[in-house]
């Protein structure tokens, strides 16, 4: 068993570089495949209230014969229906606490920088509301809520020893900008996706430069048309750097500082993945970083009646932008 190498934090305290995502497993599949991940030598559990297997993933975790929790490294991210308050913050936090039984988080996230209505029939709000008609989450518009106020609940909750870091996800320039200004605690993570058909150039720089690590999900871009696994760049280097092409774009994205979070089924396939210690040779790098192909898998603006431009920049996958010097919204 290999366990993925660290990543060190601005705090000082390291993050396996290569964690295992808990997204679009099935609650009959998740312990199984939780338990096969952590004995196979996965540290880093990347998960979410929203994803639904919370629970199952804290049982998996406390049989015995695993891991002791200081060795784990657990992620969460706020429900997007509980942005509203301190109270909310707290109640979502303790909720993914007592799923994974534990008493504090490594990391916790605010998901997306989209605050979603509440499904009235779920007496704890935590459920987003489907719109009826087109079973699309709806946004609420009316919330009036403030993320930089939402960012001060998630310093709550350091400063009450309930999360050791926090952090975002899916926030572009701006939205970190708007936090950084105010924040006592500065996000130590923004969780974005990266791939080579949306490296995320610009936002990887600006998070580089203010010191918030970057984790890739959505690392292998699977769940997305083209098929990033099926470019003919990547047959190439995979064949002159003797990995597979799944090794290639987790590599690629390992060298350019970033931690990756894939999601696999398979033993052989949670093994390959983990390992990503060959390196790749500047050319190789070049030759992936000149991917032309742009294409987003996870894009809601559409579903949550955004414009384009809202949640990622002007252009959806567009590299210039989160480029500030392009983009005066920045
Ligand atoms: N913060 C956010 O908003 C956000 C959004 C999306 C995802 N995430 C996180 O990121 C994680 C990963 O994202 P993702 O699940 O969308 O995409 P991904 O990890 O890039 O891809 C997962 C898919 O790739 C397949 N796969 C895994 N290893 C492979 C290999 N070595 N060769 C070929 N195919 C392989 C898997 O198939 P099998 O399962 O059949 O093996 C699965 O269908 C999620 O689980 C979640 O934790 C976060």
């Amino acid at each position: 068993m290999s366990l993925s190498p660290t990543i060190e934090l601005s705090s000082g305290a390291h993050m396996p570089a290569v964690g295992f995502g808990t997204g679009h497993i099935s609650r009959a599949d998740i312990t199984e495949v939780i338990q096969a991940a952590v004995r196979l030598g996965y540290r880093h559990i990347d998960g979410a209230l929203s994803y639904g297997g919370e629970d199952l993933i804290g049982a998996a975790l406390a049989q015995p014969g695993g891991p002791p929790r200081s060795e784990l490294w657990l992620t969460s991210k706020l429900m997007q229906t509980q942005y509203r308050s301190d109270e909310q913050v707290a109640a979502c936090c303790q909720k993914s606490l007592q799923n994974l039984q534990t008493d504090y988080l490594d990391l916790y996230l605010m998901h997306w920088p989209v605050v979603l209505q509440s499904d009235p029939k779920d007496p704890t709000g935590h459920t987003p509301y489907r719109h009826p008609s087109t079973g699309y989450f709806a946004a609420d518009h009316q919330s009036g809520v403030d993320l930089v106020d939402t960012w001060r609940s998630m310093e709550e909750l350091v400063m009450a020893g309930k999360v050791r870091h926090i952090g975002v996800s899916n926030f572009n320039i701006r939205q970190l900008k708007a936090i950084l200004a105010v924040a006592r605690i500065r996000p130590a993570v923004n969780q974005v996706e990266v791939h080579p058909y949306c490296p995320n150039k610009w936002l990887v720089e600006f998070c580089r430069d203010q010191r918030i690590h970057v984790t890739a999900y959505s690392p292998l871009g699977a769940h997305g048309q083209p098929r990033v696994l099926d470019n003919p760049t990547l047959s190439e280097v995979e064949v002159s750097a003797d990995i597979t092409p799944a090794q290639v774009v987790l590599t690629w994205a390992r060298q350019r500082g970033l931690s990756v979070i894939p999601k696999a089924s398979s033993p052989s396939r949670m093994v390959e993945n983990l390992n990503t210690s060959r390196k790749l040779t500047p050319d190789q790098m070049d030759q992936i970083n000149a991917i032309p192909t742009r294409m987003r898998v996870y894009d809601y603006h559409e579903e949550w009646g955004l414009a384009p431009g809202t949640l990622f920049g002007d252009s959806d996958v567009d590299e210039s932008a989160d480029d500030p010097s392009h983009n005066d919204n920045h």
